[in-house]
């Protein structure tokens, strides 16, 4: 776990150099102020008693989230992400992105701006250790095209096996419907035609690397990331 957490940090430092999103002054606080919370969730996590009850914790603070997400994370909708499995790192990321309305969603900004520290810690800690039980139907033809595409581009940050160890989101088992809808969504944001306020989601590397991505491509790759278990 440890491991897990200094490479989350420095590889996201690292790759906003290598990619050249300029880091500011409001990011570094971000960025420290995730750092703290992340060392936080470690230690809970590394100890038995504490992890138990901020497991009890986040399980009750979760009960409104299930009617979408699923009791344990595995949301039944597929335009609803799972977040069972997902790593600490990006749900507090995305916590923040909602809170401040650089993601966009009705529903998950205004519940993320009444998230205190403790409940990002215990929803983070209670969802990163539920499992993932992939049960959608996958076109074979399609997930396979999209296994090669993944293991040329996306693997690099989202790990071999999608799982996203680094930091990065984990991708393996996510639903088919909500990937295409991301992917699409990163891709389509500098379509001059565009108006700003219908951008969703922006991230410069999810931009760069879903820029040449066809429709047929992404639904690939959907297929490919739904069936990784
Ligand atoms: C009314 C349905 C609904 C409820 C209730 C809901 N969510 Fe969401 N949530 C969504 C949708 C839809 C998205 C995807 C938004 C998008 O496409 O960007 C989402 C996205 C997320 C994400 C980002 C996941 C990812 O893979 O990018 C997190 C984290 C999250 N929700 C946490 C929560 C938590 C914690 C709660 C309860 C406090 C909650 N949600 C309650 C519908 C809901
Ligand atoms: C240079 C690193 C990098 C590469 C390469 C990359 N990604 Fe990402 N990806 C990210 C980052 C960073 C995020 C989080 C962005 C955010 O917060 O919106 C992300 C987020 C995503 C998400 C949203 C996940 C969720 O739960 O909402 C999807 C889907 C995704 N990536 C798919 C892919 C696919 C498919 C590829 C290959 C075509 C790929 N990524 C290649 C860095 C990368």
């Amino acid at each position: 776990m440890a491991k897990t957490i200094t490479t989350v940090i420095s590889g996201g430092l690292v790759t906003a150099l290598l990619f050249g999103a300029s880091v500011n002054a409001q990011d570094q606080a971000h960025l420290q102020e995730r750092e703290r919370l992340l060392s936080l969730i470690e230690e809970v996590n590394g100890d038995p008693e504490k992890r138990r009850i901020a497991i009890r914790e986040g399980h009750q603070r979760v009960s409104f989230c299930s009617n979408c997400h699923g009791d344990d994370g595995n949301s039944k909708r597929p335009k609803i992400p799972n977040l069972a499995g997902q790593n600490p790192a990006y749900l507090l990321e995305q916590f923040d992105l909602f809170a401040d309305g650089r993601r966009k969603d009705f529903v998950m900004q205004t519940l993320a701006k009444e998230f205190t520290m403790e409940d990002k810690i215990n929803i983070s800690i209670y969802f990163s250790n539920q499992d993932v039980m992939p049960d959608q139907e996958i076109d074979l033809l399609k997930a396979r095209h999209g296994k090669e595409l993944f293991e040329s581009v996306c693997q690099f940050c989202h790990g071999a096996d999608g799982k996203g160890e680094a930091g990065y989101a984990r991708l393996a088992g996510q639903q088919k419907e909500f990937m295409i809808i991301a992917l699409k969504r990163y891709r389509d944001n500098s379509k001059a035609e565009l108006r700003p306020q219908e951008v969703r989601r922006t991230d410069v590397r999810m931009e760069r690397v879903t820029q040449h991505l066809t429709d047929q491509e992404i639904e690939a790759l959907a297929n490919y990331i739904a069936s990784i278990e």
